[in-house]
């Protein structure tokens, strides 16, 4: 097979972040760069130690090798992760170190705002390097918030996922959302504008009752979300809800949402397809985001990344056609799918 992976071993490039002078520690992992540039966020999380936030960064540089070769973007895989230090955090200089990091990289990988980092933290970044996108957009061009962008993909990936599993549109069938911030939200306005109806949970409890005014939801709470009587399940928060406590109370007979690492193991993959649950996964259908994102950095306009994220119904549409064809889970169906364009790139271009 032909390799997948910028190291022989199929293992991630590691590129360690540790500046005696400032304390400044973490991670830049380049899992690929078979089909371009690196792409990933940059993550600022606590980890126990060094080895969980090496571990951390492998896994989510391979998660965007998958994703950006799903979504047809020409970006390999990587992702960036530093230690969230204790107590107050002097963000300037954290990102002024890990702005060198990235430019001494040479544009071989490129950041972006990920679980803990921001838009004015890119800024920062962007002072030092330009391999960086997430910042604010040029008029007509890419650029800015990607969540709406990546509802929007959530969206028509539930409209394919409906009429595949349910033979139906979205109108009049319920929908789960069980996170309702900048995705989530957003993802509940195009549902209720397609005549959905909508049951929402959050622990932030600031947002449900606007949203529920507004699209006229039942707010539900955050231990009920997952076994609510509901045609398909949103989840928009966390990772890892999909496992074996939840499965089995899922109503839903679709999945569809944008939380990232939706199934906890891929076990869980097996459990939904011996319930007769559609899965779809959380890569291939979250890629709006950085979809946005890649736009931005090539320069290219908000038009083509409307026209990438519309063509993510049709990606799913194979992948779940594929899996019921060979009886097979849809996130395995996928990674299969992603692998073979990496592996095939790397054909042509050997
Ligand atoms: P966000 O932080 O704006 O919203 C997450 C919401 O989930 C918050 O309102 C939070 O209170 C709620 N929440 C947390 N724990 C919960 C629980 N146990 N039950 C119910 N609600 C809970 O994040 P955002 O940007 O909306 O992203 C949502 C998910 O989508 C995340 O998993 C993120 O990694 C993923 N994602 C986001 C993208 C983007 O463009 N923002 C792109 C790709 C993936």
């Amino acid at each position: 097979m032909a390799r997948l992976s910028d190291s022989a071993d199929g293992c991630a490039r590691l590129h360690p972040i540790d500046d005696a002078a400032t304390g400044v520690k973490g991670v830049i992992a380049i899992d690929s760069t078979v089909l371009g540039p690196a792409a990933g966020g940059c993550r600022l999380w606590h980890y126990a130690d060094d080895d969980a936030m090496r571990t951390d960064a492998v896994r989510l540089a391979r998660g965007m090798s998958f994703k950006n070769a799903m979504a047809g973007l020409p970006f390999g895989g990587g992702k960036a992760v530093l230690q969230r230090p204790a107590g107050d955090i002097d963000r300037a200089t954290l990102f002024r170190v890990f702005a060198e990091a990235v430019e001494a990289l040479g544009g071989d990988y490129i950041t972006a705002e990920d679980v803990g980092t921001t838009v004015a933290d890119m800024k920062q970044v962007r002072e030092r390097t330009r391999h960086v996108a997430g910042l604010d957009a040029a008029p007509g061009k890419a650029g800015g918030d990607p969540s709406p962008w990546t509802a929007l993909g959530v969206f028509e990936a539930m409209k394919v996922a409906a009429r595949f599993a349910l033979d139906s549109d979205l109108r009049g069938l319920t929908v789960a959302v069980q996170g309702t911030g900048s995705v989530g939200a957003a993802l509940c306005r195009l549902l209720a504008d397609a005549g959905a109806t909508l049951v929402i949970a959050d622990v932030d409890s600031r947002r449900l009752a606007g949203l529920a005014a507004v699209h006229d939801a039942r707010i539900v709470g955050v231990d009920d979300i997952v076994g609510v009587e509901a045609d398909i399940f949103a989840p928009c928060a966390l990772g890892a809800v999909l496992d074996a406590r939840s499965i089995p109370l899922l109503k839903a007979k679709v999945v569809c949402g944008a939380a990232n690492n939706q199934l906890a193991t891929d076990a869980d993959g097996e459990r939904l397809v011996a319930r007769g649950i559609t899965y779809a996964p959380d890569y291939l259908v979250n890629a709006g985001g950085i979809i946005n994102v890649s736009a931005e950095y090539l320069g290219e306009t908000t038009q083509q990344v409307q026209e990438r994220v519309l063509g993510i119904g049709a990606r799913l549409h194979t992948v779940l056609s594929q899996a019921a064809l060979e009886k097979r889970s849809s996130h395995v169906v996928a990674d299969e799918i992603a692998g073979q364009i990496i592996a095939e790139a790397a054909k042509r271009a050997a």
